[in-house]
């Protein structure tokens, strides 16, 4: 192995210089990983750091080259505060440039992040691989880490959007405005909303995990608010579609888009939920045919929207394969008891 050194990093508030090579070596991995995507442009990536969600622990490490000019490779490790959820669990993601893969450097590396774990008396390590990326899922696999979630990235090209079954979803509006009214938030949530989404955004647990052993997410206000400092961070645009049951006020159903002008032709589908008293009466296809119905109106740039689905996910797969979605790209989720991994690193 080439002889380096790791360097931890407080993300939060790192140096110009850092930032830049970090920004770099992440738009490296981020085109490896699709090359459709353009790069983050620097300041959009500062914004994101800066506003990382205090709720969250993050640790990051990065290896510089011989002559200290580009970040050759980096790592991060993201985990609740231990009186917080899921204390048994930390998140990471490790990146090796090309040139720079096969010498140790990933393992390397891991060891920091073991470490930490160790300090912290986690026993569960997460993390992920890409479709493309054969080295990550091999990575994983000889560390002795076990597939937890299958997910995919599905995009729908808008050229090939059922007109026609969009109009039909916003028709749903005609049977059930009587009882729901559906409307949107652009930007920020308004204040006098807050707790009910905070509450209604609990629905997202309900999503898939596999086999990942991890429990619940509890979203406070606070953490929503923190939540959205990092999303509308750098110019993000973000359009919120909501329902709302007239009689009670209580928010019902959300479903959200990100659009970041640096990206302008792909729209990001973020999350939807529909609390289980009032899902079977279309909402979610409801608020998904306004949303794309606006988006075509007010936003004509956007060719494509993405959205991330666990594989397993029927209801919401099926409401975007009938839109036109089609697969794009995989990502796995991979976890290991540390117990198990620490031999194989030592
Ligand atoms: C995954 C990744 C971090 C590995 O970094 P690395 O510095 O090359 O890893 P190491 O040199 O420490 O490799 C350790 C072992 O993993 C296995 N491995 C790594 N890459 C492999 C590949 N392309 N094919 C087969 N096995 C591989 C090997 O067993 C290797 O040991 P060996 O070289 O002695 O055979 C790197 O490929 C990468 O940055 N990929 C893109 C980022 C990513 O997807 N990360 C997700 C994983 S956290």
């Amino acid at each position: 192995m080439p002889t380096i050194t790791i360097e931890p990093i407080d993300i939060r508030q790192a140096d110009e210089t850092t930032y830049a090579a970090l920004n770099d070596h992440r738009n490296r991995f981020r085109q490896e990983r699709d090359a459709q995507l353009p790069p983050i442009p620097l300041a959009e990536a500062i914004g994101d750091w800066h506003n990382t969600p205090a709720f969250v622990l993050m640790n990051h490490w990065v290896v510089w080259d011989s002559e200290h000019k580009t970040i050759a490779a980096a790592a991060d490790a993201m985990r609740f505060p231990a009186n917080a959820e899921n204390p048994h669990l930390l998140q990471f993601m490790i990146t090796v440039d090309p040139p720079y893969r096969r010498q140790g450097i990933g393992t390397a590396l891991l060891r920091h992040i073991v470490a930490l774990a160790q300090a912290e008396n986690r026993s569960l390590l997460v993390s992920g691989s890409f479709s493309g990326i054969p080295a990550a899922a091999s990575f994983l696999y000889r560390l002795g880490a076990k597939p937890a979630l299958e997910t995919t990235i599905n995009q729908l090209d808008l050229d090939h959007l059922d007109k026609s079954l969009v109009q039909k979803w916003q028709a749903i509006g005609e049977k059930v405005g009587q009882r729901y009214d559906l409307s949107f938030w652009d930007g920020r949530y308004p204040e006098e909303d807050l707790n009910g989404l905070a509450h209604l955004y609990e629905v997202m647990n309900q999503a898939p995990r596999g086999a990942i052993e991890s429990e619940d997410i509890h979203i406070t206000p606070e953490r929503l608010r923190q939540i959205e400092a990092t999303e509308l961070s750098g110019g993000t645009e973000r359009w919120t579609v909501y329902v709302r049951e007239r009689q009670t006020g209580e928010l019902v159903g959300f479903s959200e888009t990100f659009w970041r002008p640096f990206n302008p032709t792909m729209l990001l589908q973020g999350n939807s939920g529909v609390q289980p008293a009032h899902r079977g009466q279309g909402l979610g296809k409801w608020m998904k045919a306004m949303m794309l119905a606006r988006v075509m109106r007010e936003r004509p740039q956007v060719n494509y929207v993405r959205t991330g689905n666990a594989n397993t996910n029927a209801p919401m797969l099926a409401i975007n394969h009938a839109l036109g979605f089609r697969p794009h790209l995989s990502q796995t989720v991979w976890q290991m008891d540390l117990a198990k991994l620490i031999p194989q690193i030592s």
